[in-house]
């Protein structure tokens, strides 16, 4: 744990990623936050794109691996009526306590695996480049989790596994297998932004 938390030797960490228990993942993320750089991998436009086709409006939104809500303000400026609020979940402290600060924005400091949060509440589950640091065991869980949310936005690097990859990816399954996943739960593919390098979705349940 010392050394993926310092010394930044991604094949360590992977190697070594199911051994890892939750306070080691928060130790390890939090300690990240002063070597890394800044984390905005989102696509504003994609995703604005998905909000806007969700009819509704004031949604209660819950975000995993929010980081600084960098997505949350940028989307709230950008579709302010869809969101009436926007949880921000990360295990990440340092970006927690660093969070963008805005009245519809509360950040969360995750302490124990997001399928333990109740998200029982939320009509939108968001997550952006977060998926890909889960084993498909841990994604089964979450998707099980949030599939009683009413929309699924969901933005995933293309890559089909993480081996050599610098930095702390560790699912092994192809963007296609988690899809699978998704629509097994019944939860439908309403659109879908593709890249080179990422593809944004938006889910709706049926
Ligand atoms: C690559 S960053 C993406 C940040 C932001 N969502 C974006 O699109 O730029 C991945 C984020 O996921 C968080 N993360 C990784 N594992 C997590 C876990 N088990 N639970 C919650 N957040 C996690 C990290 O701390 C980090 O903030």
């Amino acid at each position: 744990m010392y050394e993926a938390g310092v010394v930044k030797n991604w094949g360590f960490f992977r190697d070594n990623y199911e051994s890892l228990t939750i306070d080691d993942l928060v130790w390890i993320n939090t300690k990240w936050d002063s070597v890394l750089p800044y984390q905005k991998s989102h696509s504003l436009n994609a995703m604005v794109k998905m909000f806007s086709s969700i009819t509704e409006n004031n949604l209660k939104v819950v975000e995993l691996g929010s980081y600084r809500s960098f997505l949350g303000s940028h989307l709230i400026e950008k579709v302010s009526s869809k969101v009436a609020e926007w949880h921000g979940y990360d295990i990440n402290h340092a970006a927690i306590e660093d969070a963008i600060i805005h009245p519809q924005i509360f950040n969360h400091k995750l302490s124990k695996w997001f399928w333990e949060v109740d998200v029982s509440g939320y009509d939108i589950f968001v997550s952006s480049h977060t998926l890909e640091h889960f084993s498909f065991e841990q994604l089964k869980k979450i998707v099980e989790t949030v599939s009683i949310c009413k929309y699924l936005v969901l933005e995933i690097p293309l890559q089909n596994n993480w081996r050599g990859f610098r930095g702390s990816h560790v699912l092994l399954t192809t963007v296609e297998e988690v899809e699978s996943l998704i629509s097994a739960t019944h939860i439908k593919l309403i659109d879908c932004s593709r890249e080179r390098n990422w593809v944004v979705s938006l889910w709706r349940k049926n």
